[in-house]
C-alpha cells in the first residue's frame, strides 16, 4: 500500500505535527488517495481521501469506529461533551439536545443572528470608508455573540477576546499534543489546560466564561424567572441542559453541563466564523460572484435586512457559502480509530489503526470535481449531476458537516447563520482583500485564514 517508510515516514510525521494541512497535501500529491504511514509501534495512520472511504468509515460501518486518539487533547480542553464523548453518554446527550437543533426550531434563532449582524454593521458604519479591519477576528466575535445569545441567553461580547485567546492557544496545544506519546489521564489533562492558559495569557481559560454562563442562568432562575413561562432562555440549549432528567433519566451534573456549554461554545462559533471569513475572502477575489450576490440580495430583499424565512429565497448566497466550504472546509480533517480490523473500499485496515478522512482533500479530488481548485458556486445550483463530470454527485464528495450519526448537530444552525450574516453584510458593504490572492490557510483543529484576514471595508454605493 502506498506511503512513506522508515526515515521518510518519521519525516512525514514531523511535518504533520508542524503543519498538518501541508503534510496531508504533500502526502496526497506524492502517494495518491490511499496512504499508509507507520505511526507508533505496531500502529499505522491511514489517510483515505475518496468519498467511498468517507461513506464507509463515517456511515456504513460506523459501529467499528470511535473518535480518534487525536481528539484527546481537545477533550482535555473542552471536556467530555457531545463532540468528544462516546457510547451511552454521547447517545443520551445527543438525544437530549437534538430538538434544539432541528431545522424547524433553528429558524427561531434567526432574529439573534440578524440582530447580531446588524449590530456589527452599525459599528462598521462608524468607521471611515476604506478602513482595514481584521475580518477573522470580527467574524469570530460575531459568531460567539450569536451562540451566546441563541443557545445560552448570555451576552458574551465582553468575553470575546478572552475566549478567542483561550481557543487559539487550545488549538495550538491540541495539535502539538496530538502526536506526543502521552498517557491521557487527569494529570496530563490538567497540565495541558494549564499550558494552554499560559500560552493564551488567560488565567480563567474557557472555564471562566462557562462558569459565568451557568451561574448567571441559575441566579436568574432563583430570582423567580423560572416560574415565568416567557422567561429568557426558555427552550434554549442551556435550559435543556439544566432541566434534563425526569422520565428520561437523572439530571446532568454540573461537570456534564459545563462540558456541553464549553463544547457548544467552541464548536458553535469557531467553524461558522471561519466559513464566513473564507466566503468574504473568496468574494473579494471573484468580483463576478460578488456582483451576482449583490444582485440577488437587491432583488430578493430590496432595502430591508433578511429574516429566517428569506434564506430559501437566496439560492446564490447559499451556493457561495457552500462553495467556500468546499474549498476551505472549517473541519478539514475527521479522524477515527478502528475497533476491529476492517476493509475500507478495498483497503485493509488493522484493528487499532488511526484513520483520517479529510474533507479538504475529498472536496478537491479531481475524480469528483471539475476544476477542483476553482471557485464556482454554480456547482451548487446544478441538480443531481456534478457539473463538468457528467456523473451524479457522490453523496460523500461534499462533507463539510461530516456524516453518519456523528455528523454535525449544528448544520442547520450554521447554514442559516452563514446565509443571514452574509446577506446582512453584503447588502451594505464590500470587503476587499488588501493583498492579491487568497491568504494561505492556518490549519489546526479548524481551517482558518492565516494572519487574521485584513480586509478593506467599503460601503456599497
Ligand atoms: C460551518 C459551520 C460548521 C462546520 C463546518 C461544522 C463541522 C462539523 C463536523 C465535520 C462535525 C463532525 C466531526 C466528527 O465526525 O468527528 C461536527 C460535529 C459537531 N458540531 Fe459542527 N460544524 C459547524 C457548525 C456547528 C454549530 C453552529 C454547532 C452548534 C451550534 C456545532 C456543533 C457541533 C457538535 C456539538 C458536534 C458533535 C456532534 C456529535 O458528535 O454528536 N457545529 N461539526
Amino acid at each position: 500500500m502506498p506511503g512513506p517508510h522508515g526515515a521518510a515516514a518519521a519525516a512525514a510525521l514531523g511535518a504533520l505535527a508542524r503543519s498538518p494541512l501541508d503534510g496531508y497535501v504533500r502526502l496526497a500529491a506524492r502517494y495518491g488517495d490511499t496512504i499508509r504511514l507507520p505511526y507508533s509501534p505496531g500502529n499505522s495512520f491511514y489517510l483515505l481521501s475518496r468519498p467511498e472511504h468517507a461513506e464507509h468509515v463515517l456511515a456504513a460501518n460506523q459501529d467499528n469506529y470511535v473518535k480518534a486518539v487525536t481528539y484527546r487533547p481537545l477533550r482535555a480542553l473542552v471536556g467530555d461533551g457531545l463532540l468528544t464523548s462516546e457510547g451511552e453518554r454521547w447517545r443520551r446527550h445527543r438525544r437530549l439536545v437534538q430538538p434544539v437543533f432541528s431545522r424547524r426550531h433553528v429558524t427561531t434563532f434567526g432574529p439573534f443572528m440578524t440582530d447580531a449582524a446588524q449590530r456589527l454593521a452599525a459599528r462598521w458604519d462608524r468607521l471611515a470608508d476604506g478602513t482595514v479591519i481584521n475580518v477573522a477576528g470580527q467574524m469570530s466575535a460575531l459568531a460567539l455573540d450569536i451562540v451566546g445569545l441563541a443557545l445560552f441567553g448570555s451576552d458574551l461580547s465582553s468575553d470575546a477576546d478572552q475566549v478567542s485567546r483561550a481557543i487559539d492557544a487550545g488549538q495550538r496545544v491540541a495539535v502539538m499534543a496530538t502526536f506526543l506519546p502521552l498517557r491521557w489521564g487527569p494529570r496530563s489533562t490538567r497540565a495541558l489546560r494549564a499550558f494552554a492558559r499560559r500560552l493564551g495569557r488567560t488565567p480563567e481559560g474557557v472555564e471562566g466564561t462557562v462558569g459565568r454562563i451557568v451561574s448567571g442562568r441559575r441566579a436568574a432562575a432563583r430570582g423567580g424567572a423560572a416560574d415565568d413561562p416567557g422567561r429568557a432562555g426558555a427552550g434554549d440549549l442551556l435550559d435543556v441542559l439544566l432541566t434534563a432528567g425526569g422520565p428520561d433519566g437523572s439530571p446532568l451534573t454540573d461537570a456534564d453541563i459545563g462540558d456541553e456549554v464549553a463544547t457548544f461554545m467552541l464548536a458553535g462559533h469557531e467553524t461558522t466564523a471561519n466559513s464566513l471569513s473564507w466566503t468574504l475572502a473568496l468574494l473579494s477575489a471573484h468580483p463576478w460572484a460578488r456582483e451576482q450576490l449583490e444582485a440577488e440580495l437587491d432583488s430578493a430583499l430590496g432595502d430591508r435586512d433578511p429574516e429566517a424565512d428569506d434564506a430559501d429565497k437566496l439560492p446564490w448566497t447559499r451556493a457561495v457559502v457552500s462553495e467556500a466550504m468546499r474549498l476551505y472546509p472549517p473541519a478539514w480533517t475527521i479522524e477515527r480509530n478502528a475497533l476491529a480490523a476492517d476493509e475500507v473500499a478495498g483497503v485493509r485496515i488493522p484493528a487499532g489503526s488511526l484513520v483520517a478522512i479529510p474533507p479538504y482533500l475529498i472536496h478537491r479530488h479531481p475524480d469528483f470535481w471539475a476544476d477542483p481548485a476553482g471557485f464556482d458556486p454554480r456547482r451548487f445550483l446544478a441538480d443531481g449531476e456534478a457539473p463538468g463530470t457528467g456523473r451524479p454527485w457522490h453523496r460523500y464528495a461534499y462533507i463539510p458537516f461530516g456524516g453518519g450519526r456523528r455528523a454535525c448537530i449544528g448544520a442547520s444552525f450554521a447554514e442559516l447563520e452563514t446565509v443571514l450574516v452574509l446577506a446582512t453584510i453584503a447588502r451594505r458593504y464590500r470587503l476587499e482583500l488588501t493583498v492579491r490572492g487568497i491568504p494561505a490557510p492556518a490549519a489546526n483543529i479548524t481551517l482558518r485564514p492565516g494572519r487574521g484576514l485584513p480586509m478593506r471595508l467599503l460601503r456599497r454605493s
